[in-house]
């Protein structure tokens, strides 16, 4: 399948501050590398922490990355000018901050085509309202005079009326009740029928296999394992992956599975793999180096492969 946009070697160092004076360095990622396809939901998935708001971030040009690159059909996207922002849009976690509650819902959705120039505004605004089956009635309303599925309508809206090429969801249907979530996760997917690619973050593993294609695993800024979602939830490699999987809730308490990991909190080290210290199948080498290994298309950063 074609890559619609590749991230290269990415690394973000962001200088925290220490003390009085003195400010360290803080990796939040570190050399990630990973495609997503024409027409796919790839799924990031990790704890909090692990920087998936960060790598989208840098894909939305939102942050520059300290090294590394990220690849738009071929292209530098910092190098692209404002096409770049009518090919690629957002959807964030919660519509009550990211929608402006002095607009108007017809506003909200008209403000990209705006920003681009575009013409037959009044009709493209109703085009996508209908498309995301949000009640055109409710055009006139504000932000705050909406459920919060339907204000996640409106920011999806919003971010497809420049028919868009990909969409970086981050944590979209977290804010939201479970059975609206099941609909906006429907949404979605229908979205991407019609050929919109996704990157869809989430710390959720259950929302993952609802939506994804293929699957990211990251943790402590690195990329832990990437590939179809089926292989990664049937046969997880990375020890990290199953003990992402192991804390899904489960119907019975006798289908969860046992991983021997400790749940408290670690010090990400800055060498070698940032799971090592809570890793159970952690050997000596796993504190200062990472192997890759391609596994029947998957991709895995682990020294037990
Ligand atoms: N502007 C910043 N300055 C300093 N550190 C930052 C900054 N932004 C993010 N970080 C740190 O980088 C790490 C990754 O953050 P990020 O928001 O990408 O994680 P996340 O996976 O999205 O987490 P969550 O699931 O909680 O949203 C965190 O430790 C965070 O504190
Ligand atoms: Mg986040």
């Amino acid at each position: 399948m074609d890559t619609l946009l590749e991230v290269r070697d990415l690394t973000k160092v962001f200088r925290v501050k220490k003390g009085l004076f003195r400010r360290e360095p803080f990796y939040a990622l570190r050399g990630i590398s990973l495609n997503v396809r024409k027409g796919e939901i790839l799924g990031v998935v990790g704890e909090s922490g692990s920087g998936k708001t960060t790598l989208g971030k840098i894909v939305l040009r939102l942050e520059r990355p300290t090294s590394g690159k990220v690849l738009f059909e071929g292209r530098d996207v910092f190098s692209m000018g404002k096409e770049y922002t009518r090919k690629v849009s957002v959807v964030f976690q919660d519509p009550r901050n990211s929608l402006n509650p002095r607009m108007r819902v017809r506003e909200i959705v008209e403000e990209p085509l705006l920003v681009h120039g575009e013409d037959r505004r009044e009709h493209k605004v109703m085009e996508a309202i209908s498309r995301v089956m949000l009640d055109p009635e409710l055009a006139d309303r504000k932000p705050d005079d909406l459920s919060g599925g339907q204000r996640q309508r409106v920011a999806i809206a919003r971010a497809i009326v420049l028919r868009p090429r990909l969409i970086v969801a981050d944590e979209p249907t977290a804010s939201l009740d479970v059975s609206v979530r099941e609909e906006i996760l429907k949404l979605f997917k229908s979205l991407k029928e019609e050929g919109i690619s996704f990157i869809f973050i989430t710390h959720d593993m259950r929302v993952i296999e609802k939506i994804a294609d293929r699957v990211a695993v990251i943790y402590g800024g690195r990329l832990m394992e990437i590939g179809e979602k089926g292989d990664v939830l049937r046969s997880p490699l990375h020890p990290y992956t199953r003990f992402l999987l192991s804390n899904v809730p489960v119907r019975h308490p006798r289908e969860r599975r046992e991983t021997g990991v400790e749940e408290i909190e670690y010090d990400i080290p800055e060498e070698g793999c940032p799971f090592a210290p809570r890793c159970p199948e952690y050997r000596e080498e796993c504190s200062s180096r990472v192997r890759r290994s391609e596994l029947d298309g998957r991709v895995v950063y682990c020294n037990l492969y």
